[in-house]
């Protein structure tokens, strides 16, 4: 079987690699670097001892897409390329519309014109907005809150007809909630550009000294110390997620849609005395004002995945903020 993964070098794409090479497929990478670096591929093969095909293509290019497709006997495609950032689609909505819903129409329109029909999405639990009920079954109410949102759950919608109109598709929605830590080895983890959006990653460098304190967003939400509370699930469980929706697709002729989380709710105060308690450090934080948009309470109900995909999370909090300061530590600078 070999496998596309868009978005290869990125963090959990390379993260998801790395188990698919362990589960003896064979991938072929395309990512066009504007968040990643290259040298992602040389930590992959020293992990895995295999190398990969590796293009850099930017998916909005169709020339150089079908190309490629044209070249490589493609069977299935996990497609992660894609922008992430909350605020930054509320001030260049644009931007998040044309890396994240062209991108996609294009590389299906190049699916379907290879007749390769079998596809993983990154999709987000952002797609639920602010929950009314926790925890979130993949049936709760869709109502996503920032343009970011949107475009994960257009993009759900446009699949959606796309199967309607060929069930010779074969689709995996995989909603993640919030995916942290890093391999265990130290050597693929999150590279963020610029100033952190994220609690863990701006943790890690607050830590080493590239930050002066994190700031909590708000402590008066009715959660039970009053910091918000998220479903953080570690990047390797999540991309063994992704193996077991790629085993599903086989003969699928479906779409689906599964939560990857963990199930368990923890608020930020939790991870920052979790980060201290496990890596013997000290967090220098502050309470500031509420962060416009935050949900108080967002968590998974997971059992679709266990029953159907067979899959669950088995690390802990523990094991995730460990793995996260020993990425940290080992690249101080992250991988560029
Ligand atoms: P990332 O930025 O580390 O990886 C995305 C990769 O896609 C990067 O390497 C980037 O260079 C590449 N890319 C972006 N636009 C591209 C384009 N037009 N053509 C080719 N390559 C392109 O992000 P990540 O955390 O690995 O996220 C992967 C996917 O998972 C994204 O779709 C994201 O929306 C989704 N997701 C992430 C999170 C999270 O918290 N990390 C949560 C839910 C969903
Ligand atoms: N937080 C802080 N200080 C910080 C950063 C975050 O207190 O410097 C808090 C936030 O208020 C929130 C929690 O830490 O309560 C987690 O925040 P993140 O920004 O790490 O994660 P979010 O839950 O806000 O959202 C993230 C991504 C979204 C994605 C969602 C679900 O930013 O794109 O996870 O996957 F959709």
């Amino acid at each position: 079987m070999n496998i596309l993964v868009t978005g290869a070098t990125g963090f959990i794409g390379s993260h998801t690699i790395v188990e698919l090479l362990n589960s003896n497929y064979s991938v072929i990478g395309i990512d066009n670097l504007v968040n990643s670096s290259e040298k992602v591929l040389e930590r992959i093969t020293e992990l895995t001892n295999k190398q990969i095909l590796f293009e850099q293509i930017d998916l909005r290019d169709k020339d150089k897409l079908s190309q490629f497709f044209e070249n490589n006997a493609i069977n299935a495609v996990i497609h992660f390329a894609g922008f992430k950032a909350v605020g930054e689609s509320v001030e260049n909505p644009l931007l998040y519309f044309s890396n994240n819903i062209k991108a996609t129409i294009t590389l299906l329109e190049v699916m379907a014109q290879f007749n390769v029909k079998e596809l993983v999405f990154s999709s987000s639990c952002t797609v639920y907005g602010d929950p009314q009920d926790v925890p979130l079954t993949e049936n709760s109410l869709l109502s996503p809150t920032n343009p970011y949102g949107r475009t994960k759950y257009w993009i759900e919608k446009m699949l959606l007809d796309i199967y309607d109109a060929d069930s010779n598709w074969s689709i995996i929605s995989l909603r993640y909630f919030n995916p942290i830590g890093a391999h265990p080895s130290g050597l693929i983890g999150e590279n963020p550009i610029g100033i952190p959006n994220n609690l863990v990653p701006f943790i890690t460098q607050t830590v080493i000294g590239k930050r002066k304190k994190l700031s909590i967003f708000g402590d008066t939400y009715p959660t039970h110390d009053g910091t918000c509370v998220r479903d953080y699930i570690h990047v390797c469980d999540l991309s063994l997620g992704h193996v077991a929706a790629l085993k599903k697709l086989k003969g699928f002729n479906k779409i689906d849609y599964y939560n990857l989380g963990t199930g368990k709710g923890h608020s930020v105060l939790d991870v920052v005395q979790t980060f201290e308690r496990v890596n013997q450090v000290k967090v220098p934080f502050e309470i500031d004002e509420k962060r416009p948009g935050d949900a108080a309470e967002v968590w998974a109900e997971t059992a679709r995945a266990k029953e159907e995909l067979k899959w669950e999370a088995l690390l802990t909090l523990e094991d995730m903020l460990r793995d996260a300061w020993n990425w940290q530590v080992k690249n101080p600078e992250g991988i560029y």
